[in-house]
């Protein structure tokens, strides 16, 4: 990808100035992180579009919310994982082996092994609901759907979960105390053993900026950002955390351990952060933005885990590829993308060489931009 004629001289000079030392205090470039690909938009760029930009961002997980057959088939012999979804009007369904078997053999199987498929989410969000009923077939279904994919031999290679809010959590700080609400206990117990016993992983959607929005002047905004900020210490356990998102993961491994498990991988479903919002959504901009996720990237990057698990890197799924139009709920809902659907960046946060704009926040985007993308930045500079 060739810049832009109009980029001038002096930036480029700039980037070459800052690389050498940028490129002594950072980590090997890696963008293993994931994106969450949703389609609730009438204006999106077509699947096949959607895998050569993918390609172009070298992004390689992506997770969708249902198992649309035009994108699995766009994406066969790419180099993607997906994590594919069975929606909640699906979920009694699914409690029927042989229903989940049929949704498998003309979902999934099709597409395997040329699309590669590693995992099912079965509902969406649904103990932060308030349908019982929903919540109490959910376990059912993730078995049933299970058995169905052993039937099929299909176990070994597609795992089965489910995805949750935050909002399951009764108390999150500090992150040593996290635990789950008192009412759901019943269906989380059962839902843990099950994750342990099949060893799947346990997603959650995690999002500092709504702590933020709720209380603007209670949260710190750097903390929230992963920018420079005194930092947290949990005075349980004298862990020391710099930023939201990682006590945030380490309250639910507490609220797992406080259940018995210490055996169950913790995995971010969704994170993010919008660009834009309603007046009384505090921190939507478009700069906190590029801060947050130009900031996450960054993190990945250096693969780090959280306090409590510095041995394993976070896995994080980014929400979302592209803005969504049809999206309900505050304006927020929809501007969490990367992307806006004609495929230019919404804000730059370095995860192309040739970025379409530098702003006024040019220092920040270009610095963080840097980090995992020297290679072809590097390759930028020497087309030019
Ligand atoms: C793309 O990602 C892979 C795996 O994360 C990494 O090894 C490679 O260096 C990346 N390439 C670029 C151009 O960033
Ligand atoms: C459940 O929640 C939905 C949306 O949040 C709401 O429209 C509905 O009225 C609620 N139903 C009950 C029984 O509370
Ligand atoms: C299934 O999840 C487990 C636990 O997170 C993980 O170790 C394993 O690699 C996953 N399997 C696949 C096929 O992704
Ligand atoms: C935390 O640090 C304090 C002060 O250094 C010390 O007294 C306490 O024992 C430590 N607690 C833990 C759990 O390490």
């Amino acid at each position: 990808m060739s810049p832009p004629a109009s980029r001038p001289r002096s930036l480029l000079l700039l980037l070459v100035l800052l690389l050498p030392s940028t490129r002594s205090l950072l980590p090997a470039p890696s963008l293993s992180f994931g994106i969450n690909y949703g389609q609730i938009a009438n204006n999106l760029p077509s699947p096949s579009r959607v895998a050569a930009l993918l390609q172009s961002l070298n992004i390689s997980k992506v997770k969708l919310y249902d198992a649309d057959p035009d994108v699995l088939a766009a994406f066969s012999d790419r180099d993607v994982e997906f994590i594919v979804g069975i929606g909640n009007e699906n979920v009694a369904n699914m409690m029927d082996t042989s229903k989940a078997q049929a949704w498998i053999q003309q979902n999934i199987q099709p597409y395997l092994p040329r699309t590669r498929i590693t995992c099912i989410t079965v509902g969406n969000e649904i103990f932060s609901g308030n349908d019982t009923t929903l919540m109490t077939n959910l376990l059912p279904a993730m078995q049933s759907v299970r058995q169905a994919l052993v039937a099929l031999g299909l176990d070994g290679q597609v795992n089965v979960t489910t995805a949750h809010s935050f909002a399951i959590l009764a108390n999150s700080y500090p992150p040593s105390a996290g635990s789950f609400r008192e009412n759901l206990a019943g269906y989380i117990q059962p839902l843990l053993n099950f994750h342990a016993q099949i060893n799947s992983p346990f997603l959650i959607n995690a999002y500092p900026f709504f702590a933020y929005k709720a209380d603007p002047s209670g949260v710190s905004l750097q903390y929230a950002l992963f920018e420079p900020n005194p930092g947290v210490t949990d005075p349980n356990t004298n862990l020391s955390y710099d930023n939201m998102l990682y006590a945030q993961i380490d309250s639910v491994y507490s609220a797992v351990k406080a259940m018995g498990h210490t055996d169950i991988d913790i995995r971010i479903s969704e994170t993010g952060w919008p660009s834009k919002g309603d007046q009384d959504e505090a921190g939507a901009t478009l700069e906190n933005a590029a801060t947050y996720n130009g900031n996450l990237l960054k993190r990945i990057a250096m693969k780090q885990g959280t306090p409590m698990r510095p041995s394993v890197p976070i896995d994080v799924y980014v929400f979302a590829l592209f803005n969504e139009d049809m999206k309900e709920g505050p304006a927020s809902e929809r501007n969490y993308g990367l992307f806006y659907p004609d495929e230019t960046p919404v804000y730059n946060i370095g995860l192309r060489g040739s970025p379409t704009s530098y702003s006024s926040s040019l220092k920040t985007t270009v610095v963080s931009g840097l980090v995992g993308f020297l290679p072809s930045l590097v390759a930028a500079l020497i087309i030019q």
